[in-house]
């Protein structure tokens, strides 16, 4: 598909900035509060993005997570990229593994495409809705194996919930007696990539924004994985959200916490 190839190329050219960094102290700006940063890369590598997107797609709308403002006005209609430029910003300013970039396309509100690029690795993850996932050009399947055979992953959800601070680590202790251990990567969006090719059996977060989750929910539900929030149901692509993707084997069983 000519789209998500162009799509691909531009992610690629993206991951450079993020090689190319040489991150000073001057570079990093706490955003709202303590543990919420932002750096002159993630602002490069989405202006980047925008420019180049553009030029393949004229007539597509933006929602990207350094704007500004978000409406959610323009997600319902027509072609909408939906960009995290950096997601594990703060694993990117101390030089920790992993992060990655996301470009998600909702088409009239629902997901239709969705590219992550994890440049220190070279690693591609694609999906279009109905055509499986792919990494690196390969066809990827989420794990067939139960959870008590698979590590698992979590989220610590925004800093500024106490209370879905605490959930987070409830969930994850719950799910800790089920696999054979749990990890937290500082990337939602690598997380879900992860689950997709079936590295992580489950992966949970209780609040995660739509940047994060639009592009990788996509490519772990084409690999297989049963996405969900955490009451059972589907996402919706407009807001934030909690997250629970399971790979195939896990869907199967009651995974949901109590
Ligand atoms: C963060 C990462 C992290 C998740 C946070 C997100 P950012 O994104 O995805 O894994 O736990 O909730 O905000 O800020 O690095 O783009
Ligand atoms: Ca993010
Ligand atoms: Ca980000």
């Amino acid at each position: 598909m000519e789209l998500l190839r162009s799509i691909e190329v531009i992610i690629r050219e993206a991951g450079q900035i993020m090689l190319s960094a040489h991150l000073g102290r001057s570079d990093i700006i706490e955003k709202t509060g303590h543990q919420n940063f932002v750096t002159e890369y993630d602002k490069k590598v989405q202006t980047f993005l925008e420019e180049k997107l553009h030029e393949i797609h004229p007539s597509a709308h933006f929602y990207a997570e350094e704007d500004e403002e978000h409406s959610e006005d323009i997600l319902s209609y027509g072609d909408v990229f939906v960009i995290d430029p950096i997601d594990g910003t703060s694993n990117f300013m101390k030089g920790y593994y992993p992060s990655c970039i996301s470009i998600g396309m909702l088409r009239g509100g629902k997901p239709y495409l969705g590219v992550i690029y994890v440049p220190q690795s070279d690693d591609l993850f694609s999906a279009v809705t109905g055509n499986g996932a792919t990494r690196n050009g390969v066809r990827i399947h989420s794990s067939t194996l139960p959870l008590s055979e698979n590590l698992a992953v979590f989220g610590t959800a925004p800093y500024y919930s106490t209370e879905l601070r605490d959930e987070a680590y409830r969930t994850a202790r719950y799910y800790q007696e089920k696999c054979i251990d749990m990890r937290r990567s500082g990337s939602a969006a690598y997380d879900l990539c992860m689950v997709a090719c079936g590295a992580i059996g489950l992966y949970s977060e209780p609040l995660i924004q739509l940047w994060d989750y639009c592009a990788g929910s996509l490519i772990a539900e084409e690999a297989g994985a049963a996405v969900t929030d955490f009451t059972g149901g589907p996402l919706d692509y407009r807001n934030a959200s909690s997250v629970i993707a399971a790979g195939e084997g896990i869907s199967k069983e009651p995974y949901l916490p109590v």
